[in-house]
């Protein structure tokens, strides 16, 4: 894993310049993938995903499973933060990753995947579920909380850890999505 980061650090640098790439973390051959968008501010900070607002969110859900962090490995499609300047404040806010960070590294976690072998890969929200899957229009509404097989994958969908901080409302959806992926487990 050492060496596929490294040579996406060289070849990112190249296309995107000077960035702090947000690497997978965990354990390398998890039985479990959890993949999620792009890192936001926190993660750029730390070089750690999922570590700001949806981290803590995470961690709940994690906990409902009863999963530990350190058994898992957890990546993000895109590894750099996709950010524009706020036209009101000009802060840095986040943003949707453009056509070039997926042309880039959508391909490389595919190879990613491959070097995980994971037994299980579950994707936060409809943007690493499209991506994981390589397929444009399948939509998290019809499939979040159910068992995917593509190929020798097992994908288990559920919405964004984030998506719960601006939505209340799903969060008996999701945890019901966690109680069926307690049963797949
Ligand atoms: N942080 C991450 O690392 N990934 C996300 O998708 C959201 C927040």
């Amino acid at each position: 894993m050492l060496e596929f980061n490294k040579k996406m650090d060289r070849e990112a640098r190249e296309i995107f310049g000077e960035r702090n790439l947000v690497f997978g973390d965990g354990k390398i051959n998890a039985e479990i993938m959890l993949i999620g968008e792009a890192p936001g501010a926190e993660e750029e900070k730390t070089g750690k995903p999922f570590v700001g607002k949806a981290g803590k969110n995470l961690s709940e859900f994690l906990e409902i499973v009863g999963l530990k962090r350190e058994d898992l490995y957890i990546s993000n499609v895109v590894k750099i933060r996709p950010f524009k300047l706020s036209e009101k404040t000009q802060r840095s806010i986040n943003r949707p990753p453009n056509r070039s960070e997926l042309d880039f590294f959508v391909p490389k976690l595919q190879e990613e995947i491959k070097i995980v072998k994971p037994k299980l890969i579950v994707t936060l929200g409809n943007f690493a579920l499209k991506n994981v899957l390589l397929d444009k229009n399948i939509k998290i509404g019809d499939c979040h909380g159910s068992l995917i097989e593509k190929g020798d994958m097992k994908i288990f969908p559920l919405y964004h850890p984030a998506s719960i901080i601006y939505d209340i409302s799903k969060k008996d959806v999701y945890l019901e999505d966690l109680r069926k992926l307690k049963e797949v487990l």
